[in-house]
């Protein structure tokens, strides 16, 4: 086991009824605020008017930065950074998913900046201090509620960063499964895939082979993404099942996971970066299409690691690696298939001799993220296997 330092200073609020505590937790840290939210969710379903109706009795005064989109933009944090500093905001609230609450880390971490918040994201530049941000949370998915780590793209070149730092841990996030129930069938299957892969890229690129702890751990959280995924599309108002995903997506990427595995990588992500980047795919979609691809990928290097986990997640019994490996992919992509999930390229409309262009396009966030031995010929190679399914 690697040493670590394990440190995550935010506060969760789990449960019923804890959205109404969102104007104390903000007025906790400040009087005047930024609120901000996606394109319709929140208002649609009432969610917007209980936030404000408690940052109201609070006594915290806001300002609204509506239409985060999905794949969040930089021109959009642009445009909310000049919005908080007219507002003198203090305290930046985020009432979505994970694009909503990276937005709000990027208006945060931007606000209080003499420099473009996008230096931050291609390293010419640190963060010296941010806003807070307190969140509540309406998708299971990011992890983004719980960790220090924000994604943005660049509306010019489509470049898809991300950038993580302790002040950008949320102070609070409040997590109430019943402000799930209205995700649909796609969000809640994206969400679920993108919190495995989460998992899956730490569990496969790590270096130690003696982690009971940590293995157990993400198996438990792999299997649990999965179980409660499939109770939700069954039930989409099934509470626990809707607190299951929630809680196991969060704990997929808040620090736990990867405590004393040493370096780990995120080779799908810079992969899915660039499709999300170049055709704005939902992550959790993008990541469906590639998870089978890179498992195959990585087969030939580690099937001893693969086959371990196909034995504890699926209870595979093949005594030979390299079949159990193997079997591990195909029942991978065969739960993909089940919870109807895109399975290839074609399945996004993304054509088979766009791979060059998108495995060019990881060169850049694979140089920040110290992923060099993932070159664009070993992306393409990846890609290749996303063509098909079995
Ligand atoms: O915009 P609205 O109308 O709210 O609709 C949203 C959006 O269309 C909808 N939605 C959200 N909550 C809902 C709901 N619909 C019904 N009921 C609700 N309760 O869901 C759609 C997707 O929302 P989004 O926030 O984009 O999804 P997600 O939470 O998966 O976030 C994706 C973003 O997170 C980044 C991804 O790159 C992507 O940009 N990530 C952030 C990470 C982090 N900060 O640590 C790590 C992740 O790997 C990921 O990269
Ligand atoms: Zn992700």
């Amino acid at each position: 086991m690697h040493n670590f330092v394990f440190h995550n200073p935010t506060k969760i609020l789990f449960g019923r009824d804890t959205v109404e505590s969102i104007g104390p937790e903000t007025r906790a840290w400040g009087e005047r605020a930024l609120l901000v939210y996606g394109q319709r969710s929140l208002k649609q379903h009432g969610l917007h008017d209980r936030i404000t109706d408690s940052l109201r009795r609070a006594g915290v005064q806001w300002v609204e930065h509506g239409g985060v989109r999905s794949n969040p933009l930089l021109s959009h944090v642009r445009a909310g950074i000049e919005r908080a500093r007219a507002h003198g905001a203090t305290v930046i609230v985020a009432a979505g998913g994970g694009s909503v609450i990276d937005t709000a880390k990027a208006i945060a971490a931007g606000t209080p900046a003499a420099h473009d918040v996008w230096k931050l994201f291609t390293g010419k530049k640190s963060l010296k201090s941010a806003l807070p941000v307190v969140t509540v949370l309406t998708l299971a998915a990011s992890g983004s509620e719980m960790n220090s780590g924000m994604v943005l793209t660049n509306d010019g070149s489509r470049e898809k960063f991300g950038y993580g730092h302790r002040l950008l841990h949320p102070k609070t996030s409040i997590l109430d499964p019943r402000t799930t129930f209205t995700v649909p069938p796609s969000y809640t299957v994206f969400g679920a895939v993108d919190a495995i892969s989460h998992v899956i890229e730490f569990y496969l690129t790590a270096s130690d082979p003696d982690t009971p702890v940590q293995d157990r751990l993400m198996e438990g959280l792999i299997e649990n993404c999965m179980a409660a995924c499939e109770r939700c599309l069954c039930d989409p108002c099934d509470y626990n099942g809707r607190a299951n995903l929630m809680w196991a997506a969060t704990l997929a990427l808040n620090g736990l996971t990867g405590a004393g595995l040493g370096r780990v990588g995120f080779p799908m992500h810079l992969i899915e970066h660039s499709l999300s980047g170049l055709y704005d795919t939902p992550h959790g979609a993008g990541l469906a299409v590639i998870l089978p691809g890179w498992l195959r990928a990585r087969l030939p290097h580690s099937p001893k690691r693969i086959a371990g986990l196909g034995r504890r997640v699926f209870g595979l019994t093949q005594q030979d690696d390299f079949q159990a490996a193997e079997a591990t992919v195909k029942c991978f992509q065969s739960w993909l298939r089940q919870v109807r999930a895109p399975l290839t390229l074609t399945d996004l409309s993304i054509p088979a001799n766009d791979i060059p262009r998108i495995a060019d396009h990881t060169r850049s966030l694979a140089r920040i993220w110290r992923l060099t031995d993932l070159s664009p010929e070993r992306v393409a190679a990846v890609l290749a296997h996303c063509l098909a399914a079995d």
